[in-house]
């Protein structure tokens, strides 16, 4: 199954704010990709110390035919970046090139990249455009796509940004190529969430060709990012503010943030505290009555050969049930400080809903390692 991955596009229904998502191999050397552009004096690509050796010249030779000027900043890599200082790099980066409010922010890089550079891109000069151009499955299935833009605060993942929509996705899948292992199965993560969620043939899909994605193979990625985004594209079209449904893309990421934090941004990749956070809110779905330990086993053996981690870590010796209930409570779906988990009311379906503190504390203990 090495057939070329075609050109193929997903679009995002949002009124004024609509906009595609391409994706297929070689794009970043496809000038069509890049035809139709916000029009600019300026662009400025922001990406960091290991995406940019790899992809800026290419991004760079893609846009010269659009923009007389094109600058560029380098941002420290890592999770542990994404936060007030790094995010004012390019705040500088704009004001010493003195960019005015037209200026188009290219996002080149995986999620961290994305988020900062959609956050920078709505409240420089209170917006200007940004397109992304994912360069991890992670970012390609989920994180480029539908306007939530963050960094991190030190006592909470994510808990300070904006929704603020690109102009358009590029999803070069030959970017890929160079992705390693560890962070190609941390995008499994994202996309397996789509199938409990939303698509239960989606999931069997996956199943079934999990060794083709773990081998990168072109066709079978090609796949999984067009369902994936496709997915993700219903979602955010009812509902671009999470009043409601979108909470659902959150599933797992309630026990997975708290993860992130308790161990220090960086130390369990987003994807992989995600993988083992669906293992816990399946395990807390099935105590709540929404599907059964057979679906639990089988979505556990899944985020297990996807080579994910499954098992939680212990984030505090003396209380870790109340360790993670802590952390947990600063999540944005908290409400008068209860916490709301995103489980399964069977099979494809889910919603949003608060549980017993003693069944997420037997869910913790069941997990941890
Ligand atoms: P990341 O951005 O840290 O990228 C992972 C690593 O891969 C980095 O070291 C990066 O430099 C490197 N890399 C990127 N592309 C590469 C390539 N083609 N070849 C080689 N190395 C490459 O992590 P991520 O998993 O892409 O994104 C995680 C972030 O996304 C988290 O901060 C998470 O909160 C956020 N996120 C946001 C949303 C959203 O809706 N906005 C959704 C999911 C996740
Ligand atoms: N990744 C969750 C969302 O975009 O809503």
């Amino acid at each position: 199954m090495t057939a070329p991955a075609a050109l193929a596009h997903v679009q995002i229904e949002l009124g004024e704010r609509s906009y595609a998502i391409a994706i297929g191999a070689g794009l970043l050397a496809d000038a069509s990709a890049w035809e139709s552009l916000p029009r600019a004096q300026a662009a400025l690509i922001v990406s960091n110390t290991t995406v940019a050796p790899l992809y800026a010249q290419q991004l760079h030779d893609a846009l010269r035919p659009h923009y007389p000027q094109i600058h560029q900043v380098v941002l420290p890599d890592g999770e542990e970046h994404k936060n007030w200082q790094t995010l004012n790099l390019i705040f500088d980066a704009l004001l010493q090139h003195g960019c005015d409010r037209k200026t188009v922010l290219f996002a080149l890089g995986g999620g961290v990249v994305g988020d900062m550079t959609g956050f920078a891109a709505a409240s420089y000069m209170r917006g200007v455009p940004f397109v992304q151009v994912p360069t991890t499955l992670l970012a390609q299935v989920d994180s480029s796509v539908g306007g939530k833009t963050a960094i991190n605060h030190p006592l909470g993942k994510n808990m300070v940004g904006a929704f603020y929509q690109p102009e358009r996705v590029v999803c070069d899948l030959s970017t890929l190529n160079t992705l390693p292992a560890r962070e190609l199965s941390a995008g499994l993560g994202e996309i397996i969430k789509y199938g409990p969620i939303a698509d239960m043939a989606f999931l069997d899909w996956i199943e079934l060709h999990l060794g083709e994605l773990r081998a990168c193979d072109p066709s079978a990625l090609a796949h999984a990012v067009k369902r994936s985004c496709e997915i993700k594209a219903w979602v955010v079209g009812q509902d671009e503010r999470e009043t409601g449904l979108r909470a659902i893309l959150n599933f797992g990421h309630t026990f997975g943030h708290a993860i992130e934090t308790g161990m220090g941004y960086g130390a369990w990749l987003h994807g992989e505290a995600v993988g083992c956070g669906m293992v816990m809110a399946a395990q807390l779905s099935q105590r709540l009555g929404g599907v059964d330990t057979a679906f639990v086993q089988r979505l556990t053996n899944l985020v297990n050969a996807a080579g994910l981690p499954v098992r939680a870590p212990v984030l505090d010796a003396a209380d870790n049930a109340g360790r993670y209930l802590e952390l947990m409570r600063v999540d944005k779906k908290s409400e008068g400080g209860e916490i709301r988990f995103v489980v399964l009311d069977g099979p494809g379906k889910a919603l949003v809903r608060a549980a017993p503190d003693v069944m997420v504390r037997e869910v913790i203990g069941a997990c941890c390692a």
